[in-house]
């Protein structure tokens, strides 16, 4: 590599996000890379000049796992929809001008269909100028929202999280003999993935959650209760998974019928928070029953401590595949992840072309949805289940996992 390489994160973080910087870095390094430059808070803080020389960061092998096992995002994050270039051509001159000035040749963004959108841009500018800066995107999302790849980076470890400490509740509901219903409010927007896999908790020692409400599904109220209701003549202790993102059949977001702030960010997305405090106040009112509402809110996308070893290692591998990909002189493309087994589990990496992945969000198949039932089906449990498999201990320092941190 003879020019230089600049990587950045953007969109919400995961636990594994920095294991696909450390194999950026990594891979460049080993390629012979000049400087490997990172950008703070992505393409805005690099258009405020927030840059350093991730050099100076990693200086050993330790630093390097450190960085592995380190939750969030280390460069840190932002939500910057870059305008179209009809409408606002200067700012892609300057964030040009600035690459040509540290003289990047290799640009890698790693993030999710938000972020995919701004290596789309890039690209498609840079081959209508002649540019010869060559623009990769590393997939990364707890969603697993995004077209094309098997699954996302940084899915395989919220799912491990969420299906671990659903057991722990579930085990938790059955102390007291009296009725209660626990709902479990799980992240994913628009796609239940994460949700469902809220199902994984099923096991030898556990019956799972009795109920998984997907965004995919219209929520009906009555049904709801009426269901609700049926599980609890079996059963006093009723555990719920909901998405923040279940929408009632006129298209609200079921959050919105309670107290939700209204903010949204620069994609238009809404801040979903307080749907499992709706329903648990709904079943309260209707069932008369104890009942309460659990946000697993950012600990489930930053549970560094209980990571999926298959998760972090994929993530760790599309970031030198990224690396790998742009050397051979690849562009405008995103790195897929190619399952190519289910028994044994076996996965690859592959290329696609970034424009079918930008703004696209990859959605639960209904086949996978057992409607009547509130669950996802087994072919949903079989699709998810190798991606938990196995852990990477963090590096403990008087009792805590270790963390390799940015002074900014
Ligand atoms: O982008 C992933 C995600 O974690 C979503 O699941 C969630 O709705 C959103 O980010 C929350 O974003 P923020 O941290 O910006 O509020």
């Amino acid at each position: 590599m003879s020019g230089n390489v600049i990587v950045g994160q953007s969109g919400g973080p995961t636990a594994v996000i920095n294991s696909s910087l450390a194999g950026v870095y990594k891979t460049a390094m080993d390629r012979g890379a000049n400087k490997v430059y990172g950008m703070q808070h992505g393409i805005q803080g690099f258009l405020n000049g927030q840059i350093v020389d991730l050099s100076d960061h990693i200086k050993s092998n330790l630093d390097l796992e450190l960085l592995k096992r380190t939750p969030s995002s280390y460069l840190g994050s932002c939500r910057y929809k870059l305008p179209e270039v009809s409408v606002n051509k200067e700012v892609y001159e300057t964030i040009f001008q600035k690459l040509h000035e540290l003289n990047i040749e290799y640009f890698f963004y790693i993030g999710g269909n938000d972020s995919m959108d701004t290596i789309k841009k890039l690209s498609e500018y840079a081959e209508m100028t002649g540019s010869h800066i060559r623009f990769m995107g590393v997939p990364k999302t707890i969603d697993n929202d995004l077209a094309a790849t098997d699954h996302t980076p940084g899915f395989g470890s919220a799912a491990k999280y969420i299906a671990s400490i659903t057991k722990e509740v579930i085990r938790d509901g059955l102390v007291y003999d009296i009725k209660s219903v626990t709902i479990l409010e799980i992240m994913g927007r628009n796609a239940g993935w994460l949700t469902g896999a809220a199902a994984l908790a099923k096991s030898e020692d556990c019956e799972g959650p009795d109920m998984i409400l997907l965004p995919e599904v219209p929520f009906d109220t009555k049904d709801f209760i009426q269901k609700v209701d049926e599980i609890q003549k079996r059963k006093k202790s009723v555990v719920i998974a909901v998405s923040e993102g279940v929408r009632l059949a006129d298209g609200r977001y079921v959050c919105e019928v309670g107290d939700a702030n209204g903010s949204v960010d620069a994609f238009g997305h809404k801040q979903l928070s307080g749907t499992g405090r709706v329903l648990a106040n709904l079943v309260a009112g209707e069932l008369g029953c104890k009942a309460r509402a659990i946000e697993f809110s950012t600990l489930q996308r930053c549970a560094s401590h209980i990571v999926s070893r298959t998760d972090i290692s994929e993530a760790f591998q599309v970031g030198g595949a990224a690396v790998k990909a742009a050397y051979e002189g690849e562009t405008g493309k995103m790195i897929t992840l190619k399952r190519v087994s289910d028994e044994p589990y076996q996965c690859t990496t592959d290329i696609y072309d970034i424009k079918a992945i930008a703004n696209v969000e990859k959605r639960v198949p209904m086949e996978w949805i057992d409607v009547p039932n509130y669950y996802v089906t087994q072919d949903f449990i079989n699709y998810a289940r190798p991606l938990i498999q196995a852990e990477l201990t963090p590096i403990m320092v008087e009792g805590l996992p270790r963390h390799l941190y940015c002074e900014e």
